[in-house]
């Protein structure tokens, strides 16, 4: 078996094939982006710029010497490259492990299509087992942990954790997601919620998934 680390660098390297010379892209965040990150700095002819979906993104890439974009400045990226806590058979995902929920959809809102890179530990048939980020405004984290609850979940407010935006995170543990474009919206709408960490919207439109015996190219 591959340890985690090789299948990172492997779906790290095989993204650059998706990424065209001399435009803007967009960046996730997590340690298979920083794999990513290192392997984009190598790339010759290379990008133009990145569009960023984290302050630790922005320290990375610029740390390689690459440009980094105000979201604000760009009307549309080819691609946005970002990996996932989980991924399911349509290519939906949870994501938000590292608090970067919220930018990430902002980018990836952006972009024409969304790679996903992710180690085969990631796949499932259904999402739920990795427990659901929300961000959240601070004043709101009581009430939407009791709306969490009655949709059944166990809500934790992540421990010593600001985003980058200044808000919490809440965990919810144990939700079973059958639809998650409905739970997406569903949470969307109550007060007080920056973002949740369902991209049933915005799914994947292509993972690339290192696997033991390689690199599993899916299509959604
Ligand atoms: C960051 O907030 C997340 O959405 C990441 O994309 C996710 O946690 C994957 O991270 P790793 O590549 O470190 O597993």
């Amino acid at each position: 078996m591959n340890h985690p680390e090789e299948l990172k660098q492997l779906v790290a390297r095989a993204a650059l094939a998706y990424v065209p010379a001399g435009v803007v892209i967009g960046v996730g965040t997590g340690s298979t982006v920083n794999c990513f990150i290192d392997a984009l700095a190598t790339l010759q002819p290379g990008i133009v710029a990145a569009v960023s979906s984290s302050e630790a993104t922005t320290a990375r890439l610029q740390a390689h010497g690459i440009a980094v974009r105000d979201a604000n400045t760009v009307e549309r990226l080819a691609v946005y490259i970002d990996g996932a806590d989980e991924i399911d058979p349509q290519g939906c995902m949870i994501k938000g492990g590292g608090a970067a929920l919220t930018r990430e959809k902002i980018v990836a809102d952006l972009a024409d299509s969304f790679i996903c890179i992710a180690d085969v530990s990631k796949r499932v048939a259904k999402l739920g087992r990795f427990p659901l980020p929300v961000e959240v405004i601070p004043m709101a984290q009581a009430q939407i942990a009791r709306h969490l609850r009655a949709l059944g979940g166990h809500p934790v407010v992540r421990a010593a954790t600001v985003t980058d935006n200044g808000g919490c995170i809440i965990d919810v543990h144990g939700l079973t997601i059958s639809d998650p474009v409905g739970l997406e919206a569903e949470i969307n709408q109550w007060p007080g919620v920056v973002a949740v960490g369902l991209f049933a919207r915005q799914r994947a439109h292509l993972c690339l998934l290192g696997t033991e015996d390689g690199l599993q190219t899916l299509r959604f």
